[in-house]
C-alpha cells in the first residue's frame, strides 16, 4: 500500500517556535514508519508543494490580531490555485500567540472554510507565557492527527 503524506507548512519566527516545529518535523518521523512528513517553511510553500498529500499541518504566530505576515502571504499567493483542487483536505493548525491568539484563530477559519479542507481537530492555541508543557501539548495534538491520517480515519 502507498505511504500517505503529510505536509507541515510553518512560520517558527523565534527559539520558542522553532522548538514547537522542531518537535513536530523529528517525532513524526520517529514514531511513525508508514507516513511521509514533508515539512516547508511557510515562504518556501506553493501550490505544488500540495501534491498527492493525504493531510496538512499549519503552525503559525499570532502577530497584531492576525496570523503571521508570512502565512496570510503563504495563503495571497496559493489561495486560488488550491481553490477547488483540495477539497475536504483534513488539516490540523497550531497558534503560538503571546497574548490570546483569536483574531489569528477566526481569521483562519475562515480561509479553511473558503478552500473546504476539514478541520478535523480543534486548533491548538498555545497562549500567555512560555510553558515546556506545550510542547507535549503539540505533542498529543500531532501525533492524534497523523495516526488518524494513517489509520484512515479522517
Ligand atoms: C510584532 C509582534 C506582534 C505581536 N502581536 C501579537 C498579537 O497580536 N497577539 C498575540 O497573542 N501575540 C502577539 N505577539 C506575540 C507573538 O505571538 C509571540 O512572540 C510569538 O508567537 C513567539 O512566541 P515566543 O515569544 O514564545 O517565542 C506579537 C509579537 C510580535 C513580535
Amino acid at each position: 500500500m502507498k505511504k500517505k503524506s503529510i505536509l507541515f507548512i510553518h512560520h517558527s519566527p523565534s527559539e520558542n517556535t522553532k522548538k514547537l516545529s522542531t518537535l513536530v518535523e523529528k517525532k513524526v518521523d520517529t514514531i511513525t514508519s508508514d507516513l511521509n512528513l514533508k515539512t516547508l517553511n511557510m515562504i518556501e510553500a506553493n501550490t505544488s508543494s500540495f501534491k498527492e498529500i493525504d493531510g496538512l499541518i499549519i503552525g503559525t504566530t499570532e502577530n497584531f490580531g492576525y496570523m503571521s505576515g508570512l502565512t496570510k502571504d503563504f495563503f495571497d499567493r496559493c489561495y486560488d490555485g488550491l481553490k477547488d483542487k483540495t477539497e475536504g483536505l483534513p488539516i490540523i493548525y497550531y497558534v503560538r500567540a503571546g497574548l490570546d491568539g483569536e483574531g489569528c484563530k477566526v481569521a483562519l477559519n475562515k480561509i479553511l472554510i473558503g478552500l473546504r479542507w476539514r478541520q478535523v481537530l480543534p486548533p491548538l492555541i498555545l497562549k500567555g507565557s512560555w510553558k515546556k508543557d506545550y510542547l507535549k501539548q503539540l505533542e498529543k495534538f500531532v501525533l492524534t492527527f497523523t495516526s488518524g491520517i494513517e489509520l484512515g480515519i479522517y
